[in-house]
């Protein structure tokens, strides 16, 4: 089993980074391995709607979001993490998942998806949410925990504290594995489900 990580806050020492350690801990425990990526650091530009990828395959901007979406073809599961930015992910990260789940042409059905939302104090079901509809649109069922997948802290290091999110991740990312190793097993034994040809009405008539 793989899993790919994206860490989206820009700071050194995150609390998002925390959350998605104590989630490595338990991947690396059970054998699957884990591939992390940062939007620290990074200039990743939005979606500017050229419709390049309809041809390409892939984004014309060449930059992470290329690279995730060629690791992702491989994946058995993907972590999208955050600090919330009032009540949302953080904008650089944003700008990445856009552009990775309009360009990317890996099929993801069936691909685990788990989000994570880290505040100081409020904004975290709603950026949880936001992040969820990510995968919900792409055919990659859900991870869950025993709470929605959020931590809190406010300083660089503090969620270490919050030992309930903490407990979060670790239930989170021991479920995520079990899913990942059941599908593994139902792809094996029933086969993917069948593909509909795509229609789209655009809500223009
Ligand atoms: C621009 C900005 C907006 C923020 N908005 C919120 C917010 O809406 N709600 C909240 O609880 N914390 C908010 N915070 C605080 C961060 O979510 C909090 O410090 C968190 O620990 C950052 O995670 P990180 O260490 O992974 O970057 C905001 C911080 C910044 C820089």
């Amino acid at each position: 089993m793989k899993v790919l990580m994206i860490n989206g806050s820009p700071r050194a020492n995150s609390n998002t980074g925390l959350a998605l350690e104590e989630m490595r801990k338990i991947f690396e425990e059970n054998g699957t391995e884990v591939e992390e990526f940062s939007v620290r650091g990074k200039q990743i530009t939005g979606c500017q709607a050229c419709g390049a990828c309809y041809k390409l395959g892939r984004c014309v901007m060449d930059d992470m979001v290329n690279e995730i979406a060629s690791k992702l073809a491989g994946a058995d599961g993907l972590v999208i993490a955050s600090p919330v930015y009032y009540a949302s992910a953080n904008g650089t990260l944003i700008s990445l998942l856009d552009r990775l789940f309009y360009s990317c042409s890996a099929d993801l059905t069936m691909k685990v998806g788990a989000s994570v939302a880290v505040a100081r104090r409020g904004g975290c079901s709603t950026t949880f949410d936001e992040l969820n509809k990510y995968f919900t649109i792409a055919g990659m069922p859900l991870a869950s925990s025993s709470y929605w997948n959020m931590a809190y802290g406010t300083r660089p290091g503090e969620a270490a504290q919050d030992l309930e999110g903490m407990r979060t991740m670790r239930v989170l990312a021991r479920n995520m594995v079990f899913l990942m190793k059941s599908i593994a097993l139902g792809k094996e034994k029933y086969g993917m489900p069948y593909r509909e040809p795509r229609v789209m009405t655009n809500f223009v008539r």
